[in-house]
């Protein structure tokens, strides 16, 4: 398994990370994690435009521009003769002695590995079970940073209800989900959060939303309660994983029929459509 490592292609045994390194003292740093189709970089562009987002805001500085870490990247992809699966980056603001305060000279770490990963055929045909819960989170869900705690703690509550996910929501409004975008289908409109400081802004739900457009199905950016989730005729998640997974149960309830609906059947075969 070769990682990238700064600029370099190196195997696993070989990548040193400090225990100083600020993103094991503090989750101080960035992340994206791309899919790859078929050896291909999937939406590229639109993950690195997020990465330049978050690194900005978190004041640290990539090593390089896009061009040049895309480039690195399909060298990871080729070394590692991915075919299908994702692309995990991340960059910390770099290695120093434990202070809060950003530490003067720190270089920031830039680590990426491949892990090959199958379409999740299975869940998207069949669907996903959801609990809902408290969206705890800090008011920068905008950013992609490696501070997942309250992400961690809600998929295990999934996973001790025997669930496939969690739905957020911030005193009964939906924000996400603990790791893809949530949206739900009423009356022929597809509704999902705005793209505010309150959810990361997904490519994949960037994607699904053009997608029901060139589709003619109409589209609402604006937040819709738990309630309404429960009263929907169908409700879906979409994430790089998850690509487009119906929710068919919601706390036990069943979201429409229970079945994945029509709209989000058409989503599904539009997206698989466009792969590379
Ligand atoms: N998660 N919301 C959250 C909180 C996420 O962590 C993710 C992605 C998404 C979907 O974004 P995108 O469509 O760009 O993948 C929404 C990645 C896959 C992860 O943390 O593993």
């Amino acid at each position: 398994q070769i990682y990238l490592y700064q600029n370099r292609l190196i195997p696993l045994t070989q990548v040193h990370i400090s225990p100083e390194d600020r993103g094991y003292y503090f989750g101080d740093g960035a992340y994206e994690v791309f899919r790859v189709y078929n050896g291909i970089l999937y939406e590229t562009e639109a993950h690195f435009t997020r990465l330049k987002k978050t690194v900005d805001a978190l004041r640290i500085k990539l090593p390089a521009d896009h061009t040049a870490l895309t480039r690195q990247l399909e060298e990871l992809v080729r070394a590692n003769r991915l075919q299908e699966g994702i692309v995990y980056m991340q960059i910390t603001r770099g290695t120093a002695p434990r202070v809060h305060a950003f530490p003067a000279g720190a270089e920031p770490v830039l680590m990426a590995y491949t892990q090959p990963l199958a379409r999740p055929v299975a869940t998207m045909e069949k669907g996903i079970s959801a609990v809902t819960t408290e969206d705890i989170r800090w008011l920068r869900c905008d950013l992609k940073t490696l501070n997942l705690l309250p992400n961690v703690m809600a998929k295990q509550t999934a996973v001790d209800h025997g669930t496939g996910d969690v739905v957020f929501h911030r005193s009964g409004t939906v924000t996400e989900c603990s790791a893809s975008n949530m949206m739900i289908v009423k009356n022929g409109v597809v509704r999902t959060h705005p793209a505010d400081n309150l959810i990361l802004h997904g490519v994949t739900r960037a994607v699904v939303l053009r997608l029901a457009q060139s589709e003619g199905i109409p589209t609402q950016e604006t937040p819709f309660t738990v309630e309404e989730l429960l009263q929907a005729d169908e409700a879906f998640i979409t994430g790089t994983t998850v690509e487009v997974t119906p929710v068919t149960s919601v706390d036990g309830k069943p979201i429409g029929d229970g079945r994945p609906g029509a709209v989000t059947r058409q989503l599904q075969q539009a997206f698989e459509a466009a792969i590379p």
